[in-house]
């Protein structure tokens, strides 16, 4: 099974980075993960061809051929970071890889509530039309104290943690095979692909 993780972030000391180095490493017998950053991503702008520049077609390149995607968002403000949140309309607004793709969200943040408010803005903004991926409902895996949850090797440290990041990945995995399986041929995808903001102004059938 191939994954993409996604690294919310441009930081460069990143917590959230280091659970995606992780749980690449501690569920190499059961997915290849490949982990990929947004820090290449320049500043969103709307350009009329709706071009996707390199960074942008490179991730979503990447998207495409993945069979699930985990977020790992920090939290900025109560929500996702800017960074992230850039990167993703570069992704509705040119290519829309993220149609029917599953999705787990994690987060990890230096305090004790594990990015709960940017995961649940997270999950919301990816079900505007044209981003339409699958969360995984039900699920969601906050790590607090994420300054001191790994060791030098960059394993996890908190017993309880890795117990539940075990199932969620686990649900994770049955979710991807689930939803693969429905989406193959999906009539809906087209459609999906054609949405348009512009039609919804122009009172358009959509
Ligand atoms: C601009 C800014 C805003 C932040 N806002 C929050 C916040 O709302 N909630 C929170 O728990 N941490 C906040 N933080 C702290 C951390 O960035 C946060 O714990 C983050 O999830 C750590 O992720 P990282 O280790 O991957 O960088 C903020 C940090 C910055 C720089």
């Amino acid at each position: 099974m191939k994954i993409v993780g996604i690294v919310g972030t441009n930081s460069v000391e990143s917590t959230n980075r280091e659970l995606l180095k992780y749980m690449k490493q501690y569920y190499a017998d059961t997915a290849e993960i490949e982990i990929c950053e947004i820090e290449d991503i320049p500043v969103f702008n709307e350009p009329e061809d709706k071009t996707a520049p390199s960074a942008v077609q490179t991730l979503s390149d990447k998207i495409l051929q993945a069979d699930g995607i985990i977020f790992a968002t920090p939290e900025y403000d109560h929500s996702i970071p800017a960074v992230l949140k850039n990167a993703i309309e570069w992704l509705s607004y040119t290519t829309r890889p993220l149609i029917n793709k599953p999705v787990m969200i994690v987060g990890a943040s230096h305090g004790s509530l594990g990015t709960s408010r940017a995961q649940s803005h997270l999950r919301q903004i990816l079900e505007a039309p044209e981003l339409k991926a699958l969360v995984m409902p039900n699920a969601e895996f906050l790590l607090g104290r994420s300054l001191e949850a790994f060791d030098d090797d960059g394993m996890l440290v908190y017993p309880n943690k890795v117990k539940e990041l075990d199932h969620e990945f686990n649900e994770f995995v049955s979710f991807v095979k689930l939803t693969n399986k429905l989406t193959v041929n999906n009539e809906f995808f087209d459609a999906s692909k054609q949405f348009s903001w512009k039609q919804v102004a122009n009172g358009e059938d959509i």
